[in-house]
């Protein structure tokens, strides 16, 4: 008896390499896509063949993300679903009118969590983990933490249901390493009065990958393969002591650029994966090696 009748492998049967990484008339919702990198996924969806649903919490975003992505893929599908991914009704409600609109459900990447820039937004005070209040690290968990369960229990059901898919839990290198807050210091600043990465987004990016390992166990069985996706250190525009402060740390010497974890999440999404499972795919310019 061969390993094919044995162990029957359940994906799309291999021809060619390139149509591995094919997405062709799949549908990927991608939470927080009205944010920065969530929408370069959506582009990397849709330069695969592949159709993305566009979540966020502020319709306006979505608008936005809509609007530069017909700019550029013209009539392809594309749909919009506002939902606060924090609420169960609302996750549940935007998967039912997925699989309504566009039949099918084929994958979710959970993008969404609170993510502040580091100069400007924040109360440096308030980011000391003395400091911290309960409400923030109760907001950043429910969305980090708590939606990317809920749409996963939501969008797994449904693939289940289908027999198969795929989920990537978007993490960062700070949920693998501690922040080396020194990073944050500016020049001329007193220690201590500086920013300070808040301790509820290790807790979020840590989290997601035991998420990751914990279903890609439970739900191989239904063919379901969930991995986590690690971008890291990428450039926004970032002050440039914070730029030359994180740099220096990388062993490729520089930040990324925000189209740079495209490839790798196609092939997260896609067939060329099809053996991989509980894995995180760590894309930090090897600041973790160090
Ligand atoms: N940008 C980076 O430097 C970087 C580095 C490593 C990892 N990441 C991770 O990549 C992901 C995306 O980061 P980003 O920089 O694009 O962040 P972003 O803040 O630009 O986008 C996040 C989006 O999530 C949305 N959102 C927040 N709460 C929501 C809710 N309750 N329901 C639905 N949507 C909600 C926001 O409106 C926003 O549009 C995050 O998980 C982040 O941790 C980012």
């Amino acid at each position: 008896m061969s390993i094919q009748e044995l162990h029957p492998f359940k994906g799309r049967k291999y021809t060619n390499l390139k149509d591995s990484f094919d997405l062709s008339g799949r549908v990927y919702l991608i939470t927080g896509s009205g944010g920065y990198l969530g929408v370069r996924h959506a582009e990397a969806v849709l330069e695969a063949n592949g159709i993305p649903v566009i979540n966020d919490i502020h319709e306006d975003r979505i608008e936005s993300t809509l609007s530069q992505l017909k700019g550029r893929f013209g009539d392809r599908p594309i749909l919009g679903l506002q939902a606060d991914i924090t609420s169960k009704p609302q996750v549940d409600a935007m998967v039912q009118k997925t699989v309504a609109a566009l039949g099918r459900l084929d994958g979710l990447i959970n993008n969404a969590a609170k993510n502040p820039k580091m100069i400007g937004e924040i109360d440096n005070e308030l980011t000391r983990f003395e400091n911290l209040p309960l409400e923030q690290w109760l907001e950043d968990l429910a969305v980090g933490l708590t939606g990317a369960f809920l749409c996963a229990q939501a969008c797994g059901r449904e693939m289940a249901r289908r027999g198969g898919g795929v989920i990537v839990n978007v993490s960062s290198d700070l949920g693998i390493i501690a922040p080396d807050q020194r990073v944050y210091l500016k020049p001329g600043q007193n220690p201590g009065e500086q920013a300070y990465k808040p301790v509820s987004y290790s807790v979020v990016k840590g989290g997601l990958v035991m998420l990751t390992a914990y279903l890609a166990t439970y739900w191989a069985e239904r063919n379901i393969r969930v991995n986590t996706l690690t971008p890291a250190s990428v450039y926004n525009g970032q002050d440039w002591a914070l730029v030359q402060n994180i740099s220096e740390r990388v062993p490729l010497g520089r930040m990324s650029h925000p189209d740079e974890f495209k490839g790798a999440l196609v092939f997260l999404l896609s067939d060329a994966s099809s053996y991989m499972t509980g894995h995180n795919l760590i894309l930090d310019g090897g600041r973790s090696v160090w």
